[in-house]
């Protein structure tokens, strides 16, 4: 459930009409709804209920700084995976008790950061970064607290580019290999194991992938727990899919994910975190966009955009399905027709939508796509010189710009020329 939603014939972000927004903003520009960030952190928060938890949001899905201090004033905390993300957590205010480091590729700058700054836990992904950590901990007269993520060589059953807990991918350490990890890792001066982390993927339809992990992690805490760890902490990862359409998809709700959580690991007294990025900030955003012009091709119709790949990749790049809908609500039984949806970028690649059944729209007409909020503006590029696409947050009938669009000069002047050119 989101607030975009049609009333008096125009499509509304909370009780703010789009086409006020994008008079004042120009388009193309995200939008994103408090209400549905809101309600989205919480529905994971009770899902987890009385179990001890702390859900980590992955902000690599949608990390804008307000974005950030929204959901860490309901007390999320956050899964960062660079510096940069760690500096915008800690400059939202998120302690760095609530900070979880994630992601393959920690650089030592990026671990001295975070020891210095304060951190919860890193999730290590190999024995060189286990030794380059405690070596930077060392150094620095502290103990890191860690999880090993484990690769548990489950199908998430989702697009190739984003399953992450097959054993050909780049994530983790092999299940197998799990004890002898534990055991170097306990071996290491800097290091103090807390516990197992583990994420198979993204945009994951159905809730069984995610019990077979789970199921893998339950044995392994006995194992660990039979070999003298002390294992208190899991971190389950994010992944738990949205619908994209309104039609016929039908992902597991959080609740039942909590539930199946509990199932599964409740009887193990460990603390639990998870890192969803997606169902928090999906369906809380929406790309707005102006038809610049409709063309007639050879058998089909092109209704040429203001927004093109550069603000939204994810068709390009995952061939990802997003609905687009007119901000003017069409009339009741109004007449359909096949439309491709593009952008002004000079690539073929550069297309939204083939053959997309829509309403007659025409030149200056807004339209909306939906379940933009995730992994869209984060994603966005300056590709074309194209000003980096703004973004303005809504709450009840206020709104307000959180990333302003740049000018040609701003985007122009970070360059630098040689002084001997
Ligand atoms: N934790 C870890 C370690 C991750 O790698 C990810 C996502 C998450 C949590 C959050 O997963 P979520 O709940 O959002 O599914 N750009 C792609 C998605 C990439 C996901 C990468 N990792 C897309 O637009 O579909």
């Amino acid at each position: 459930m989101d607030h975009f939603l049609y009333r008096d014939g125009e499509l509304y972000a909370e009780d703010v009409a789009v086409a006020e927004i994008a008079a004042e903003v120009g388009t193309p520009f995200y939008c994103y709804s408090t209400a549905t960030l809101t309600r989205h952190f919480r529905l994971f928060d009770e899902a987890l209920g009385d179990m001890p938890h702390l859900v980590c949001y992955a902000m690599k899905a949608a990390s804008n700084q307000a974005i950030l201090r929204t959901l860490a004033g309901l007390g999320a905390g956050m899964d960062v995976v660079s510096g940069g993300e760690y500096a915008r957590a800690k400059a939202a205010g998120v302690p760095g008790d609530k900070i979880v480091f994630s992601g393959v590729g920690k650089t030592r700058e990026e671990m001295r950061l975070a020891l210095e700054g304060g951190i919860r836990q890193f999730n290590v992904e190999s024995e060189p970064e286990m030794e380059a950590l405690s070596e930077v901990a060392t150094s620095l007269g502290v103990t890191a607290p860690i999880t090993v993520r484990v690769n548990p060589d489950v199908d998430a059953k989702t697009h190739a580019k984003i399953a992450t807990g097959k054993s050909e991918n780049k994530f983790g350490i092999p299940i197998s290999r799990a004890r002898a990890v534990y055991a170097h890792a306990a071996a290491l001066p800097g290091i103090e194991v807390i516990g197992i982390d583990v994420h198979i993927g993204s945009q994951l339809t159905e809730l069984q992938p995610f019990r077979d992990a789970y199921r893998k992690v339950a044995e392994l805490t006995e194992t660990l727990r039979a070999d003298g760890h002390e294992i208190t902490r899991l971190d389950l990862g994010g992944g738990l899919g949205i619908p994209y359409t309104r039609s016929n998809e039908a992902p597991p709700l959080p609740t039942d994910y909590g539930a199946m959580i509990r199932e599964e690991l409740g009887h193990l007294g460990c603390e639990i975190e998870i890192e969803p990025g997606r169902l928090v900030a999906g369906n809380a955003g929406i790309l707005v966009c102006r038809v610049i012009y409709v063309k007639s091709g050879e058998g089909r119709e092109f209704l040429i955009l203001d927004g093109a790949m550069n603000d939204l990749i994810r068709p390009a790049m995952y061939d990802a399905h997003h609905d687009i809908v007119p901000v003017l609500e069409p009339e009741p039984g109004a007449d359909q027709r096949p439309f491709d949806i593009v952008g002004p970028v000079c690539e073929s690649g550069d297309t939204f939508a083939k053959a997309r059944m829509m309403p007659p729209l025409s030149e200056g007409e807004l339209v909306a796509f939906r379940s933009a909020g995730a992994y869209g503006a984060v994603m966005s590029s300056e590709y074309n010189t194209r000003p980096l696409v703004p973004e303005v947050l809504v709450h009840g009938h206020q709104f307000a710009v959180i990333r302003p669009r740049p000018t040609f000069d701003e985007m122009i002047n970070r360059d630098t020329i040689p002084e001997w050119l």
